[in-house]
């Protein structure tokens, strides 16, 4: 393990490398533990740069076994080598010239799951954002770009395939028991993009014509005997790269685009050029083994990396600090995607709840920083949601700013102009200005200021001049390294909406510029002015979510149950029914931790319980409408000083409320919302299952008893239902026997389906309340938990962290020392890992002193151990500040 170099990388100190990388040509010779690898590196010396210049390329972990200069050995005096970097001088003037530098890398012993490693006896590679260096010396960043050809040699019966980037140039048998195999991308790349996959696996192939009529062979990798789970992405994908042309006007460009499915995974899926890697749990689907939620997360995934295809490959990144430019743009990519494929309304409600619980804590807490970062120690730990969600947001801002054919045409320029170079967020956003016109200064700061900015609103409507003030001021906190922040540029979308549900249509506005629906906050402070409005009208603002902000917006109930009844925007209607909700989970929490009676608005309880029965509206939209805020959610509107078990018991209170006055409700919902039929993944079947099981739920919260649940379980024919059944039965009624026959019956049941047991340790990491971490502790001793496997390790120990605010947060600290434990036994094997979990404690400093003096204590336990990982270094020092 590389442990703790403690140097911080500043986007400052950016510039372009002295050589410039021609051609790339990589043969290796496999081996479980002795892989052989011969890099062939053409350079030049870029013009201008000094003769005393010497190359200096990246290494991690590597030890150098030959290096060539021309074909002619090195001599010890023109080089410096280290396990991190090899350096040589005396380089030609002008020639290009060609470097061979040759290493001895160990596949087997690679348990950080960066370079080259194996998986389930097959040979991959994972390269972003580091990991060539892991491989060989190599000028390893991003702005380096060049063709590869590369030759695999191997073991002929145990590598039956043999994968990388490009197209497939041929193989034969080499000499005795081996085979090779030769591919070529001819399209530059960086090193982070390069990819290859060994092995014996099983395939299923497709083909797709793209709109100029090239027919492009499709390849899904995956174990033998699990070909037929592939369908499903294979359907994905071919619908993403249809919409990628029409949409965007994006074709493939290569012979071949394969993907390959592996069982050790540090993230989701991996973009390499034309062979994406992906974490299996992303690609296996039947409906006898995966959710609702499984498949449209596949979906969803499948199409990300394939975008990835122009933007990140084709277009890829200057410097590491400019990872949203591809992150950011490619989420926002794949949420149009599964709009257009699903409902918009219910596709943008997941993804505000999602924004919310993941980015909004990370936004304002320790680890805030802004989705173009000036500065990073682990470029590991900026994979995060600020960088992916956030930047997804400020693309779909800038789509509102411009609106659909402005965006379209500066996404058409971006692509014109920077196709096959590495670029920045300026050059990105400079697009868009130039396509448009308009000056989008003011509004980049988006990209700089971190944190999430508060609006508060009030309004004034005067009857006798017909006039609507709005007056608007926006606050955008302090966060590590930023105090002082500029007002920016904030899109709110709105309307104006009347008595008899209809739009006011002011006949002029004054204070701002207002195009279309949306209202420009530019200024600290700022008004605005309608006039022509007759009546006195509910303000809808923020709608659709057009801008990831907090509100604060003094709305009596009645005016957010006018909203939730007439809102033409759905996503609007279930914003407000969620502004009804808060403020009674608020209260409930405090009165639970006072120890009063909990009480609930019964005008929230009504609204909400009209929604649920109202059928003109689509049941996901209904099961969404039915979902209350989570404990996290709550957690962060109280703001500090919270007790996670006030929260759960008061949010507890509050569903048995609904659930007793919404029975009637909930037993017709539970049988009119069933889906007959053999089981379809389509969003509208999904949608009705999610409403039943939403129903369910709160059918067990009335009846008091595990037997609807029971039962449920028993007559599942597919997993959502069964997993959710098996849910409520764990979470309600942790001991009652039907519990732990349910739980028994589901593991013999998919015993030997590893992503399947993960939903069995996940659902029983969910457990609320202080007994969650024997149970998390029991269950690590079970066989089926494998501590090297990352989605064992998350569906275990991560999900108790991320997921259980009742479990882990115990009061008397033991949640934070069992992960501080964990996160040092992780650590040493796997630190991306291990610094990804550990993020989970991000909100520490929100706590009630006793449980935040737990939390101290485990992070600077952590803290104190001298053999950290940079990755958790980086972030338990960060937390601690
Ligand atoms: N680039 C990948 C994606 O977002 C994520 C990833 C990052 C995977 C680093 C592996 C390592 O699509
Ligand atoms: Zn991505």
């Amino acid at each position: 393990m590389r442990t703790d170099t403690g140097q911080i990388v500043h986007l400052a100190d950016y510039r372009p490398t002295d050589f410039v990388l021609e051609r790339v040509d990589l043969t290796f010779e496999l081996d479980p533990t002795n892989t052989k690898v011969d890099a062939r590196l053409i350079f030049h010396r870029r013009e201008g740069v000094d003769l005393s210049a010497p190359l200096v390329l990246d290494g991690d972990e590597l030890t150098l076994s030959g290096l060539l200069l021309d074909q002619n050995e090195v001599p010890a005096a023109q080089y410096d080598v280290t396990p991190e970097s090899l350096t040589i001088r005396d380089l030609p003037a002008e020639s290009p010239f060609e470097i061979t530098v040759t290493t001895y890398i160990n596949p087997e012993a690679n348990s950080q799951l960066m370079g080259l490693y194996r998986t389930n006896g097959i040979y991959c590679t994972q390269c972003e954002a580091e990991g060539f260096r892991r491989i060989s010396y190599f000028p390893d960043r991003p702005d380096v770009l060049a063709p590869y050809t590369i030759t695999i040699i191997g073991d002929k019966a145990a590598n039956p395939v043999m994968l990388s980037n490009g197209n497939f140039l041929g193989g034969a048998g080499y000499d005795e028991g081996r085979a090779f195999a030769a591919w070529f991308d001819p399209h530059p790349k960086p090193s982070y993009l390069f990819a290859l996959v060994a092995g014996d696996l099983g395939v299923v192939e497709d083909t797709f014509v793209t709109m100029s009529e090239r027919e492009v062979t499709l390849k899904i990798y995956v174990e033998h005997g699990k070909e037929a789970r592939a369908a499903y992405a294979m359907d994905a994908l071919k619908r993403s790269m249809k919409w990628d042309e029409e949409r965007f006007g994006r074709e493939y460009d290569l012979d071949i685009f394969m993907i390959v499915a592996v069982s050790d995974f540090n993230m989701g899926a991996m973009e390499n050029k034309g062979l994406n890697v992906f974490n299996d749990k992303y690609v296996l689907a039947d409906p006898e083994i995966a959710t609702d939620q499984d498949y449209a997360n596949i979906e969803a995934i499948i199409a990300h990396e394939y975008f990835h295809n122009w933007t990140g490959n084709r277009i890829t990144c200057r410097d590491w600090f400019q990872l949203c430019l591809k992150e950011g743009l490619t989420v926002y990519r794949d949420h149009e995607f599964s709009a257009d494929q699903r409902s918009r309304a219910v596709k943008r409600i997941a993804e505000v709840r999602h924004l919310k619980s993941e980015q909004f804590p990370e936004d304002a807490g320790p680890l805030a920083h802004p989705v173009r970062p000036t500065k990073y120690r682990e470029i590991n730990n900026f994979y995060t949601t600020t960088v992916y969600e956030k930047g997804s947001e400020v693309t779909r801002m800038i789509a509102t700013l411009l609106g659909r054919d402005d965006f379209k045409a500066g996404m058409d320029l971006y692509f014109e102009r920077h196709d096959g170079q590495a670029v920045t967020v300026e050059d990105f956003v400079k697009s868009f200005e130039d396509a448009s016109g308009r000056d989008l200064t003011q509004f980049s700061l988006w990209y700089h200021q971190a944190g999430t900015p508060l609006v508060t609103v009030s309004s004034d409507y005067d009857q006798a001049s017909g006039t609507f003030k709005l007056s608007l001021e926006q606050m955008i906190p302090a966060t590590p390294g930023q105090t002082a922040k500029e007002p920016m540029h904030i899109p709110l979308s709105f309307a104006l909406i009347l008595d008899n549900g209809s739009p006011a249509v002011p006949t002029k506005v004054a204070g701002g510029e207002v195009t279309g629906d949306v209202l420009h906050l530019t200024e600290r402070r700022q008004s605005f002015t309608f006039t022509g409005v007759s009546s006195r009208p509910v303000l809808s603002l923020n709608r659709s979510f057009s801008a990831p902000i907090n509100l604060h917006l003094d709305q009596t109930p009645a005016d957010l149950a006018h909203i939730a009844r007439h809102d033409t925007d759905l996503f609007a209607r279930w914003q407000a029914l969620t502004d009804l909700a808060l403020p009674n989970l608020m209260h409930a929490a405090r009165d639970a931790r006072d120890g009063k009676e909990i009480t609930c608005d019964p005008s929230f309880v009504a609204a909400l319980l009209e929604a649920a029965g109202d059928e003109t509206l689509e049941p996901a939209f209904r099961a969404q409408a039915l979902t209350l805020p989570s404990e996290a959610d709550i957690a962060r509107e109280l703001g500090g000083n919270n007790d996670p078990d006030a929260i759960h018991a008061g949010r507890d209170a509050i569903l048995s409320e609904i659930a007793k006055a919404g029975t009637k409700t909930f037993l017709r919902l539970f049988e009119d919302m069933k889906v007959d039929g053999a089981f379809t993944p389509d969003a509208a079947s999904a949608g009705k299952r999610s409403l039943r099981n939403t129903a369910l739920s709160y059918l067990t919260y009335a009846e008091g008893t595990p037997a609807r649940a029971a039962a449920a379980f028993a007559s599942a024919d597919n997993m959502t239902d069964l997993a959710q059944a098996l849910a409520v039965l764990a979470h309600r009624f942790p001991d009652a026997p039907e519990t732990t026959n349910a739980l028994a019956t589901f593991l013999a049941r998919f015993d030997g389906n590893a992503l399947v047991v993960d939903k069995w340790f996940s659902t029983q990491a969910t457990i609320p309340g202080a007994g969650a971490l024997a149970r998390v502790r029991a269950l690590m001793e079970n066989p089926r938990f494998i501590a090297t496997n990352p989605n064992r390790v998350r569906s275990l120990i991560g999900t108790f962290a991320f997921g259980n605010p009742t479990g882990f947060n115990r009061a008397d600290g033991e949640g934070y020392r069992f992960l501080a434990e964990q996160i040092l036994a992780i650590d040493p094997r796997n630190p991306q890992l291990a610094a990804r979990i550990l993020t989970s404690m991000r909100s520490w400093r929100s706590l009630e002193p006793q449980r935040a003096d737990h939390a101290r204590a485990a992070l600077t336990t952590i803290e104190q151990t001298p053999t950290l990982s940079t990755d958790v270094r980086d972030i338990v020092e960060r937390m601690l500040k």
